[in-house]
């Protein structure tokens, strides 16, 4: 790995290792992909206010998130797949969470099991449900990540149904996984072109299915997962049973509104995910940073309030935090990282944020991210009147 000065170079070399499907998967939004790019101007729009002359030596980071003490005031996301960016893929970032000191976020549906996992990772793991298989399938990981030592469970409230990705459908997604052969042919190219990614890919066992959905005892097949996922819509309702299986802190993620707020912290919720799936479901809702200040406002204390989308440099991070959040996600910040170098790619793209919040913390004039605040922020006034 050549040295990757910043996030966004992260994300050029993984397009030079990716297949074209597999980086336009990550990479990508629904439909014009105006939400995802709202998400990253979002943090341009939002201007410092620094302390001139201030002596900062040492910059504390630390953050406690559901009661555990993280080196870092983000964690790493549940992103699906993540075994096609890189063999082993998501017990690679697992373990460069570990050491990092963070949190990181599996996945219901990624090619590496909630045990493996765990032990390939020494630190702090959340396991993100979809209800995909239906009520009992879900118990049953619910069950495997409990005994495994998750600490909490992240349930996903954005997916009624999968987002319209165009790059997917353009790249010959569907025809990939399908059965028919000769259909998929004319979208074989792209993998050719990319040797070193097919090796890796074909020394892990190739086509990837999904361990913690295991259906009639099989884990389900790539195949199968659009039309799965149309079936396992979670509702607010259905966070009772989920509690009750699970018997511990629980997040809800995806929530863009006071409203929302509020019915998740009436269905159990210890914690917000102010979240649009990084702009990859509905397309046309507003950036989660200029909606963060509403849901922070209707929360008012009774849960923890987590932001994700469009984080690619640590003074999003900063900014996030000054807007009321008590620490970030990262999605495609990491993944880009894991397709351009697998386990030293994540390590990078985590350095490269947690050394962007020191610089940005001693050019503010402030020693901790946990004291930062609102005073360090100026929010352009379409912003303002949403919070
Ligand atoms: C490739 C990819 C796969 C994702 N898969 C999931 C998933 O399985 N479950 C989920 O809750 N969110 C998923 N997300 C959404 C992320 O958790 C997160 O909300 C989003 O990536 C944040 O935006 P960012 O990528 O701009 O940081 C995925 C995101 C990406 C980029």
């Amino acid at each position: 790995m050549t040295a990757a000065v910043n996030i966004a170079d992260l994300r050029l070399q993984a397009e030079r290792r990716l297949p074209r499907a597999v980086f336009d998967y990550i990479d990508g939004g629904a439909e014009d992909e105006v939400t995802m790019r709202a998400n990253t101007q979002a943090f341009r729009d939002v201007t410092l206010r620094p302390r001139g002359a201030v002596v900062t030596k040492e910059c504390d980071l630390s953050t406690t998130v559901l009661g555990t003490r993280l080196a870092l005031p983000f964690l790493l996301g549940p992103v699906g797949s993540t075994r096609l960016f890189y063999p082993r893929g998501e017990m690679r970032a697992a373990e460069a969470a570990a050491a990092a000191g963070t949190v990181y976020a599996l996945s219901t549906l990624t090619g590496s099991s909630i045990e493996d996992v765990r032990s390939a990772s020494s630190g702090p793991l959340w396991y993100q449900l979809y209800l995909v298989g239906g009520r009992e399938v879900a118990t049953a990981a619910i069950a495997r990540a409990r005994r495994a030592g998750y600490s909490a469970l992240v349930v996903t409230t954005d997916t009624a149904v999968a987002g319209l990705r165009e790059r997917d459908l353009r790249n010959g997604v569907i025809e990939l996984v399908g059965s028919d052969l000769l259909a998929r042919v004319p979208h074989t190219l792209q993998f050719l072109a990319r040797p070193r990614w097919l090796a890796g890919f074909l020394r892990d066992g190739g086509m990837m299915s999904f361990p913690n959905v295991v259906i009639d005892g099989k884990p389900m097949r790539y195949a199968d997962v659009g039309a799965m996922l149309e079936r396992a819509a979670v509702g607010w309702d259905d966070f009772g049973w989920i509690r009750e299986a699970w018997g511990g802190p629980i997040v809800a993620k995806g929530v863009h509104t006071g409203e929302d707020a509020e019915r998740a912290i009436r269905a159990g919720a210890d914690a917000i995910v102010v979240s649009n799936h990084g702009g990859r479901q509905l397309d046309g809702v507003a950036a989660t940073l200029r909606v963060l200040p509403e849901v922070v406002a209707a929360v008012n204390g009774r849960a923890e309030v987590f932001l994700d989308g469009g984080i690619r440099r640590g003074s999003d991070v900063v900014k996030a935090l000054c807007l009321g959040a008590n620490a970030v996600l990262i999605g495609r910040a990491y993944a880009y990282g894991l397709g351009a170098a697998g386990g030293p790619g994540v390590s990078r793209a985590i350095e490269i944020l947690r050394t962007d919040i020191v610089r940005t913390l001693k050019l503010l004039g402030c020693s901790s991210v946990a004291g930062l605040g609102r005073e360090f922020v100026d929010v352009p006034a379409a912003s303002a009147q949403s919070g």
